[in-house]
Order: structure tokens, then C-alpha cells, then sequence
């Protein structure tokens, strides 16, 4: 794994935010252990001040901590967000070190309900590699996973709901239906509401969950789910995994959804290379957008 943004030379000490990663010559490209990946992709943590922005995932003393909602994504050279309908074809070992590495930062791991369809989710599982680090950061054994329906139309005899480590939650709409609602309390699963209708309002969702005490957040997905989190204004960051690879046809881009009046801007935090696939970190940008 190379660093290629920031470049070597001009980062600051190992500990800045903007400087993740091992201090390595660029060039050096050995694989990254998982603390160094763990390093590289750690929620930030600033203060809840207005000057300074928002916050991360812990806040200061006396501070309710803010969740930050980031997303974790593969395309293909040319936008696809999958082949097949499913995004392994287009992965790499380093695409699913950083996925599993950003699932183990996480408390929770938001998905939309045709990604557990299409995708055969299973819960999170706790890793013995991070269990000091989540521990020591006030987090229970494994994230949760919260699948987001309108519809409930979703398998409740699978593992995802019978057999998490952490109860898996079902977010959505106060008006979704009831029967369907008890079947996955039936299950095991903790239905939470985040929106009047059938729907959920994304817009809503952060808050909601750090009501459940979660506030590291992880999206990953799919399309349309994060098309509508982007739409509510509340993705903070972007993980995009660039797979070195074409596919053509029809998949969908990772946003799908109605396009934007105007383009929302995000600035690069990070870029790291393995196997010719690029590793991006994107943040929302604070600033005025470019025209
Ligand atoms: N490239 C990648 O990194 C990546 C990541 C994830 C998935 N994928 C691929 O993406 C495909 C699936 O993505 P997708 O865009 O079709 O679906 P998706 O975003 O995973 O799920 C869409 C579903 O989520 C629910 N949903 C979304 N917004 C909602 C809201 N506001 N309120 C209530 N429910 C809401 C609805 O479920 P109900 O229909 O149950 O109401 C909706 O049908 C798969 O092929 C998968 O392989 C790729």
C-alpha cells in the first residue's frame, strides 16, 4: 500500500488527521497492518465549537458527541457500482481489508435493504484484532447493522436478524407495515422509526441513531440509499474505492437518485494505492462551492 495523498514530504506528524498512515517513503509499498489501516481511517475526533465545524465521533468533555456519516463505496474505472448486481467482482484483498477495517471503526453500518437482498448480508462480526481498540473507544464487540426499508419485505429467519452479536436494527417508517414491523421484533431485530410515513427521512437518520448511541457512522450503501443520504445533505465523507477495471452496461453509478441543482462539493483527505486500485477519502467540503 502506497500513501499518494498527502504526499510524504508535506505531512506533519503521525498523529495529524491529514497525514494518516504509516510515514513511509511513498515508494516503499508493503502491505499496511490493520492498525496502520485503522490509523489512516479513524472518524475524526474535533471539537463541537461553530468556528471548528462539526464533530466526530466523540465530542469534547461536557459535549454531546455528533455523529459523522461516512460512506464506503467501490466503482469501476467507468462508474459502475457493481457487476452482476453484486460489488465483489470489482473488489481486491486491499478493497476488503479497508472494508472490514472501516466496518470495525464503525458503531453502526447503515445499508438499504436491496444491498442485504442482492448481497446476502450477514451481521458484523467482532474481530479479536479490534477489540482493545473498541473497547478503549467506548464501543460494544461489533458494530450494529441497521437496514434501511420502506417495505419490510426482508428474509427475518436469516442470521442478519437471529443471530448478530449486536442486535441488528430495522430503520424505517412509523407507517411501514405493522405486521411486517413485529415480525422483525419477532426476530430479534430492534425496529427503530426515522420518518411519519412508510418511509424513512435520511435527513433523520443521524440523529436518530445517536439517539441509539451510535455516532460513528457507516454507510456502505447501496446506490439509492446513498443518493438520498447525499440529497438530505448529511454525508460528511466519502470512501471511494477506484477498482482498475471496466464493465459497461447499465449498473447504476454509486449515487442514484434525482441529480443535484447544483454539484455538492467534497475535498480529497486521502488517497492511497494497492494494485493499481486507488483508496480516496473524501470529506464534505465547508466552503463555498467552486462555480
Ligand atoms: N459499489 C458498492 O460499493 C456497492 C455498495 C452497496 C451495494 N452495491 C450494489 O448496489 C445494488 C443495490 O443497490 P440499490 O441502489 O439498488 O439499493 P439500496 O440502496 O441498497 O436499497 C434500496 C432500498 O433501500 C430502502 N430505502 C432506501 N431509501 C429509503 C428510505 N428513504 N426509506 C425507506 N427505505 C429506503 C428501500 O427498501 P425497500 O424496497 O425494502 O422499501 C429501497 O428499495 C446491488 O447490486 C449491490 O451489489 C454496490
Amino acid at each position: 500500500m502506497r500513501r499518494l495523498f498527502p504526499p510524504f514530504e508535506y505531512s506533519a506528524a503521525p498523529t495529524a488527521p491529514t497525514a494518516p498512515g504509516p510515514q513511509e517513503s511513498p515508494s516503499a509499498g508493503r502491505p499496511w497492518t490493520l492498525e496502520e489501516i485503522a490509523d489512516a481511517y479513524a472518524y475524526p475526533v474535533t471539537t463541537t465549537t461553530a468556528a471548528a465545524g462539526k464533530a466526530g465521533g466523540t465530542g469534547g468533555a461536557g459535549q454531546a458527541p455528533q455523529p459523522w456519516l461516512r460512506g464506503n463505496m467501490v466503482a469501476s474505472l467507468d462508474g459502475a457500482a457493481h457487476h452482476g448486481g453484486r460489488s465483489q467482482p470489482l473488489s481486491s484483498d486491499a478493497d476488503m481489508r479497508i472494508f472490514g477495517v472501516l466496518r470495525a471503526l464503525a458503531d453502526a453500518v447503515v445499508v438499504g435493504a436491496e444491498t442485504v437482498r442482492r448481497e446476502g448480508y450477514r451481521p458484523a462480526r467482532r474481530r479479536e484484532a479490534f477489540a482493545a481498540r473498541r473497547e478503549a473507544a467506548g464501543q460494544g464487540p461489533a458494530p450494529a447493522i441497521a437496514v434501511v426499508s420502506a417495505s419490510l419485505d426482508l428474509d427475518f429467519s436469516l442470521p442478519l436478524f437471529t443471530e448478530p452479536s449486536v442486535p441488528t436494527l430495522v430503520l424505517t417508517g412509523a407507517a411501514a407495515p405493522a405486521g411486517r414491523q413485529e415480525a422483525a421484533r419477532g426476530a430479534g431485530a430492534v425496529v427503530v422509526h426515522a420518518g411519519e410515513g412508510a418511509e424513512v427521512d435520511p435527513a433523520r437518520v443521524p440523529g436518530v441513531l445517536a439517539g441509539h448511541g451510535h455516532t460513528r457512522l457507516l454507510t456502505e450503501g447501496g446506490p439509492r440509499l446513498l443518493g438520498r443520504f447525499a440529497a438530505a445533505g448529511v454525508l460528511d465523507e466519502l470512501c471511494l474505492t477506484v477498482s482498475p477495471r471496466i464493465t459497461a452496461g447499465d449498473a447504476a453509478r454509486i449515487l442514484d437518485g434525482p441529480g443535484f441543482e447544483t454539484p455538492v462539493e467534497y475535498e480529497l483527505t486521502s488517497l492511497l494505492e494497492e494494485d493499481g486500485f486507488l483508496f480516496s477519502r473524501y470529506r464534505r467540503s465547508r466552503g463555498p462551492a467552486r462555480k
